[in-house]
């Protein structure tokens, strides 16, 4: 693990930025009636209890919309256990933002539901844990949960919202992927995203478990072709597979401080939602503006441009397409932010790729971590389920 990277005060940080951050996440609470093995939510959760304010967060709206940022994401934990969500939906949508409700459906209402409609919001994205009920309940510790989400399907379709279905892929649901298009199309949804899950915050911690073998992704991506093929209209379906079976590393966030910005529940803005693991300091929306933050401070600075790539991302002639790959992930897997992402081919790392997948499937350990540290779920009761 490297030392805190060293931190210059803003005054002295020219700035790199060359574009506002277009994208927004508002992660409003971490707060969840979900315990999914595979939040990417932060594993360590002290900043639960210390959100901002209402208006600590039309502040942070305000000055992100003055700067240019046009897409505003409600997330979590789940933002529906804020009251003031319709409240700072219509905000939002008077400053001129187009918002998307990023929720697991728990805690909506059909009264909700009309309020958000009339507060402005435009998007849902609602996601399932499984195509299974059972498997979707146990996996989200949440009795009852996959009937919740059937019922708030089909009343976003009736408050006339475009619906986004979000179905994480793992090991154990990745063999059920036609029941789980089937089930779209049933809820008439517009687009799914059928995502293999990232190895980020819990994610990470359950990797083992989570993370399908190659020819399950490859069968998964057939099925998905297949049922295209047979498509007359209905859902598009996108199927995201994970980058550790790739040979070149994704453009995380489009860059590092190009695009997106992340403020969680406590104030920390940060280039992803991911990036408290790294050894920065990250700066607070309550010490200062997002104007400052993104132009100025050292943490989003210090991995614009390609001044900071090692080799054999300095002289590639990639560089520009994936930006080095992920800062997280070289992390997580090298202990060095700086690295080369080990995804990469052209990596000194790349055969940690290796040891990672050839383990897939294998199952060293015989139970998963819930989000919370209470409890576990023993996966043999996931795969009785989906045998
Ligand atoms: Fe943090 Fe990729 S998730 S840079």
């Amino acid at each position: 693990m490297t030392s805190k990277a060293s931190q210059a005060t803003e005054a002295s940080q020219p700035t790199k930025a060359t574009t506002p951050p277009l994208w927004l996440l508002a992660e409003l609470t971490y707060q969840c009636p979900l315990h999914c093995p595979y939040c990417s939510n932060p594993v360590n959760m002290e900043e639960t209890f210390n959100e901002l304010s209402t208006s600590q967060w039309k502040k942070v709206f305000r000055e992100a919309r003055e700067m240019g940022a046009v897409q505003l994401g409600f997330s979590g934990g789940e933002p529906l256990l804020r009251k003031d969500l319709e409240e700072l939906v219509a905000y939002a949508r008077e400053l001129g933002f187009y918002t998307n409700l990023i929720t697991s459906g728990i805690g909506m209402t059909e009264k909700r539901i009309a309020k958000l409609k009339d507060a402005g919001l435009d998007h849902i994205q609602l996601s399932f844990q499984s195509a299974n009920a059972d498997v979707n309940d146990l996996i989200g510790n949440k009795r009852h949960s996959f009937k919740q989400k059937l019922n708030i399907a089909k009343l976003v379709k009736a408050y006339n919202y475009p619906m986004v279905l979000n179905f994480c892929i793992t090991a154990q649901n990745i063999r059920e992927i036609e029941e789980v298009m089937t089930l779209s199309t049933e809820l008439k949804a517009d687009f799914v995203e059928l995502a293999t899950v990232q190895y980020y915050g819990w994610a990470y911690e359950n990797r083992e478990h989570l993370l399908p073998t190659q020819s399950q992704l490859v069968e998964a991506e057939q099925a998905i072709n297949r049922y295209r093929d047979q498509q007359s209209g209905g859902p598009k379906f996108m199927f995201v597979t994970p980058d550790y079976y790739e040979n070149r590393p994704k453009a995380c966030m489009n860059g590092w401080g190009t695009t997106f910005l992340t403020v969680t529940p406590d104030g920390s803005a940060l280039p992803c939602h991911s990036a408290k693991i790294l050894p920065l300091t990250f700066p607070n929306v309550k010490d200062s503006s997002v104007q400052n933050i993104w132009e100025h401070d050292f943490s989003f600075n210090h991995f614009r441009g390609d001044d900071w790539m090692p080799s054999p991302c300095k002289t590639c002639d990639e560089k520009d397409k994936d930006f080095g790959g992920c800062r997280c992930q070289a992390f997580l897997l090298t202990g060095d932010m700086h690295k080369t992402d080990p995804v990469c081919d052209k990596s000194p790392d790349h055969h940690l790729m290796k040891t990672i997948t050839d383990k897939a499937g294998q199952q060293a350990s015989s139970t998963l971590k819930f989000r919370t540290v209470k409890n576990n779920i023993p996966v043999k009761m996931i795969q009785d389920l989906t045998v």
